[in-house]
């Protein structure tokens, strides 16, 4: 059993966890994930690794409440038990120090995993550039966490209720703008974000790292449930990601698969809340 230790509420469907998963957080790097199901009867969800305590032994999980199984575990209080935690899984972030800057751009609660590569990224000696933005500013959370571990932060929400009004595809124009040197990018939220960031970032030909969240049973690559298209090849997120460059995804692919359920998932919902 997997106890959670702490409880934050970021907004009404954002919520964070901090687990006491001593062997997990032992070994958990930047980019990696977990699996965790609450009890017997609930579905397996995916989570990108936001933060670890080796000392303390615990992993932090941040998630938006979208489907029965995450407002399921929405939930569950300081105190109660997950009953199976499986991590860390997938390639940790190739983190060095690149000749030129980087910036790292989270959408959403893409802000969550996306810190922990960023404060990575800065330890190893880069000059960090970040871009957090959300719909509003109730959905936004860490900004000082994140500016901790950049030099310059942006924050942006997309009706203006916080920080600059607008897009982190502007964002982003605006920091290559003053910094056409730089050397990488890494975008983690929402698809259709993810997929703005790389085509803005295409012509540029600078390499776009993003962390795919597909749908994943196993975790382990046997099942394929997780299979993304990158380039000419099929590969599994959870054993050959979740990190793949950018500009090689099929995110119409990508985005159909996600919705293949998405009858079910209405019907998981109904039930739950009934
Ligand atoms: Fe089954 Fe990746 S989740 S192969």
């Amino acid at each position: 059993m997997y106890p959670i230790v702490r409880k934050e509420i970021f907004s009404p469907t954002v919520k964070l966890f901090d687990i006491k998963a001593p062997l997990v957080a032992a070994k958990a790097q930047a980019g990696q994930f977990f699996i965790l199901r609450a009890d017997e009867k609930g579905e397996r969800i995916p989570l990108t690794i936001a933060d670890f305590d080796r000392e303390e032994g615990t992993i932090t999980a941040i998630f938006q409440e979208m489907g029965a199984g995450t407002k399921r575990l929405g939930q569950l209080e300081v105190g109660d038990n997950i009953l199976d935690v499986v991590g860390p899984l997938g390639v940790p972030s190739e983190i060095e120090r690149f000749d030129g800057p980087v910036a790292i751009v989270g959408g959403g609660v893409g802000i969550a995993p996306i810190y922990p590569i960023a404060r990575a990224l800065k330890a190893a000696g880069n000059e960090v550039f970040a871009i957090i933005g959300a719909r509003n500013k109730e959905l936004l959370f860490w900004e000082e966490k994140m500016a901790s571990v950049s030099s310059q932060l942006i924050v942006c929400t997309d009706d203006g209720s916080y920080g600059r009004k607008g897009f982190v595809t502007d964002a982003l124009k605006d920091v290559y703008e003053a910094n056409s040197n730089l050397n990488h990018v890494w975008a983690i939220g929402p698809m259709p974000m993810m997929r703005a960031i790389t085509n803005v970032t295409r012509p540029w030909s600078v390499k776009t790292i993003v962390s795919m969240n597909p749908l994943m049973m196993d975790g382990t690559g046997m099942c394929g449930a997780c299979r993304v298209q990158v380039g000419n090849e099929t590969k599994f997120a959870c054993v050959d990601g979740p990190e793949f460059d950018g500009h090689l995804v099929d995110f119409d692919l990508a985005m159909k698969r996600l919705s293949i359920y998405k009858d079910e998932e209405k019907r998981a919902l109904a039930a739950l809340e009934h």
